[in-house]
């Protein structure tokens, strides 16, 4: 394959743009491309290449590029004011089907960003609980800003034991005092949880987890582990949040509380909600979140519910809930088709490894290990190996998320998952 032309801009954008890329988890091997186009489940980059896309701009192109209903909604807004730092009927009609899709949201609010609405989430569960703490756990990723990017991925001897876990910072020039206002736990262990607790009891403001472990390798809870952690969090009086940036709209159309049928107290959901423009979202109790109004706690944001995010949206969820969410359905069996089918390639190659998750986000784990349950688990992952398969898989026209990761969407069709399997068919014997 090519890439002659994303080499050249590479290049070019390297004197002007730091790095070259508008985010360093984008500077991946075996080098940045630049894209020009794109149509349902494929993208098209400058050098006239095309790849069936599982990365899906990391998760928000829920519907596929292109989607007609989506683009004309936002030719529709384009043509009106597209922000008003004000009130419009967008807002509403918006929170009103988040209200009937996602069974915690007795309230919503409108933000630009997962990372920004982790901050107000942390914020509130502080300020409702008058307790500091945040208990969040290892390998989950919570957005960049120091109160949340601790202990994401540690290295093994920087972690400590699973029964005293240390907090770890992911940055340079993280403030210190970030790890001093969180507690981190090995996730799905109810032991490790309420030891956890019990240490720290009476200062635990909120449990915050990813309810599938997207970030470390899409990992799944344990049967019964969400409502049990969702019990001690309320016994030790912490509230319980999902961080549903990636499982929300995309697991099924009422998130994983759906799902699993856990509803916390408070939830996060981005990416997929506005259908590839930026759109984040708080639900939770009313009494939580009316806390921002009357109840001393601050909250501010230029975009908040803007007019054209709140478009995409708005046929982002129309197009999810129709039918009884029949699009989400269909794409999470597509992507059980495609899981099952790369599980099945790695048998026939006699290459260990586990292909683990939900049919729209899933991730291959190179790895000899049967049961993966815990970041810890996936610390002797063969990075390697991943890297190769990554770049065979791309030179054959298949765009995988540089961590292994595949993202479905409502575009994906029997046929791609063909065509990948056959793809990645060549890839695997190639390792
Ligand atoms: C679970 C989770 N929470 C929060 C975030 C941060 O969202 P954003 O990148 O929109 O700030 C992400 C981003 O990948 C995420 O996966």
């Amino acid at each position: 394959m090519n890439w002659d032309k994303s080499k050249a801009l590479l290049e070019r954008a390297r004197g002007s743009l730091a790095g070259g890329v508008s985010s360093p988890f984008r500077a991946k091997a075996p080098m940045p491309l630049y894209f020009s186009g794109g149509s349902g489940s494929r993208l098209e980059d400058v050098d006239g290449n095309r790849y069936i896309d599982y990365q899906l701009a990391w998760g928000p192109m829920i519907l596929g590029y292109g989607h007609p209903k989506l683009a004309e909604a936002m030719r529709r807004q384009a043509s009106l004011p597209f922000s008003y730092g004000a009130q419009h009927e967008l807002e509403i009609a918006v929170a009103e089907k988040i209200q009937t899709m996602v069974p915690c949201a007795e309230r919503v609010a409108f933000t630009s960003s997962g990372s920004e609405a982790v901050q107000l989430v942390h914020r509130l569960a502080r300020a409702f609980t008058r307790r500091d703490l945040i208990l969040k756990f290892e390998g989950h990723y919570h957005g960049w800003m120091d109160s949340a990017l601790i202990s994401y991925k540690p290295a093994l001897e920087q972690m400590g034991p699973p029964d005293a876990p240390r907090a770890v910072p992911g940055s340079c020039g993280q403030v210190g005092n970030a790890l001093e206002n969180t507690v981190v736990a090995p996730w799905n262990r109810l032991d490790l949880l309420e030891r956890t607790l019990q240490e720290n009891r009476g200062r635990v403001a909120a449990v915050m987890m990813e309810p599938v472990l997207c970030n470390s390798g899409c990992l799944l809870p344990g049967e019964g582990y969400l409502a049990a952690a969702k019990d001690l969090a309320h016994q030790y009086g912490a509230l319980f949040v999902f961080d549903e940036v990636i499982t929300g709209f995309r697991i099924g159309p009422g998130g994983a509380q759906a799902h699993f049928g856990v509803a916390p107290d408070l939830a996060t959901f981005g990416k997929a909600v506005g259908g590839g423009v930026p759109l984040s979202v708080i639900a939770g109790r009313a009494d939580v979140l009316n806390m921002m109004f009357g109840g001393g706690v601050s909250f501010g944001g230029t975009f908040n519910g803007n007019p054209l995010s709140l478009a995409a949206a708005d046929v982002t969820l129309d197009e999810l809930a129709r039918d009884g969410g029949a699009l989400l359905a269909e794409a999470n069996r597509i992507g059980i088709s495609l899981r099952d089918g790369i599980r099945g390639l790695a048998r026939k190659h006699g290459i260990p490894a586990q292909v683990t998750g939900f049919g729209t986000a899933f991730a291959i784990h190179f790895t000899g290990r049967e049961d993966l349950a815990d970041y810890r688990d996936t610390l002797d992952d063969d990075a390697e190996k991943l890297r190769r398969f990554l770049i065979s898989a791309l030179e054959r026209g298949v765009q995988i998320v540089p961590d292994g990761r595949f993202y479905v969407s409502t575009a994906h069709t029997e046929s791609d998952v063909n065509e990948t399997l056959d793809a990645l068919d060549g890839a695997l014997g190639g390792l």
